[in-house]
């Protein structure tokens, strides 16, 4: 609209990361997410924001998303499905399932979504004083791995009240806690 607008400065970054308090357990790494982060069972949230449609594959995404949380862990995501690897040639093979597709792939991998928006107004990367404003109707979504026997042991000997739940949860599949498990512990 104005001078000021256009030439307005925007710092890279805008949170440096050296005034983060030495005593938090934070890190940045460079590389490829699915060859960086390949431990298993090792986090207890992973949270992607404007990312899951930068893979070529997004199954790849998902799967390996649930491959390093801990059971009974959180994957949290925002942003839109604006595959990066539509338009151009890739020498792999790529995918773009719309979210319909992606959430049913999402519960296959083994997640229970327990919190879900569709059509979030959400920007992205932009000027908010620019005459044009682009706008994403994103998706928000929490979904959780769900619980083993032995995690459920634990909270069993950390909580007794738990104990009518968990013996139902005794009876899920492939150790796997059942949905109703997950969903009482989040009250
Ligand atoms: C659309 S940006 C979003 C960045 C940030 N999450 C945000 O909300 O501003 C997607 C980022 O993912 C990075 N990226 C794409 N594929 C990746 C991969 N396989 N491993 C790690 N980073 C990747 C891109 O380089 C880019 O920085």
């Amino acid at each position: 609209m104005t001078c000021e607008h256009q030439l307005l400065a925007a710092k890279v970054p805008d949170v440096l990361p050296s005034t983060v308090q030495s005593s938090a357990n934070f890190s940045m790494a460079a590389g490829d997410f699915l060859k960086v982060y390949t431990e298993p069972d090792e986090w207890d949230c992973v949270a992607t924001c404007f990312f899951i449609d930068c893979a070529p594959n997004v199954i790849e995404f998902v799967e390996s998303i649930y491959n390093i949380l801990r059971p009974g862990g959180f994957w949290i995501n925002l942003g839109p499905l604006l595959y990066h690897y539509s338009d151009i040639q890739c020498s792999e093979d790529t995918i773009e399932p719309p979210y319909d597709i992606l959430r049913d792939i999402i519960t296959d991998v083994g997640f229970v979504i327990v919190k879900e928006k569709t059509a979030v107004k959400t920007k992205y990367a932009q000027n908010p004083n620019s005459m044009l404003q682009h706008e994403y109707n994103s998706v928000f979504f929490v979904c959780q791995k769900p619980a083993t026997i032995d995690t459920i042991f634990t909270i069993l000997v950390n909580d007794n009240t738990q104990a009518h739940t968990c013996v139902q949860c005794l009876e899920g599949e492939n150790g796997k806690a059942k949905k109703h498990h997950t969903q009482r512990r989040r009250r």
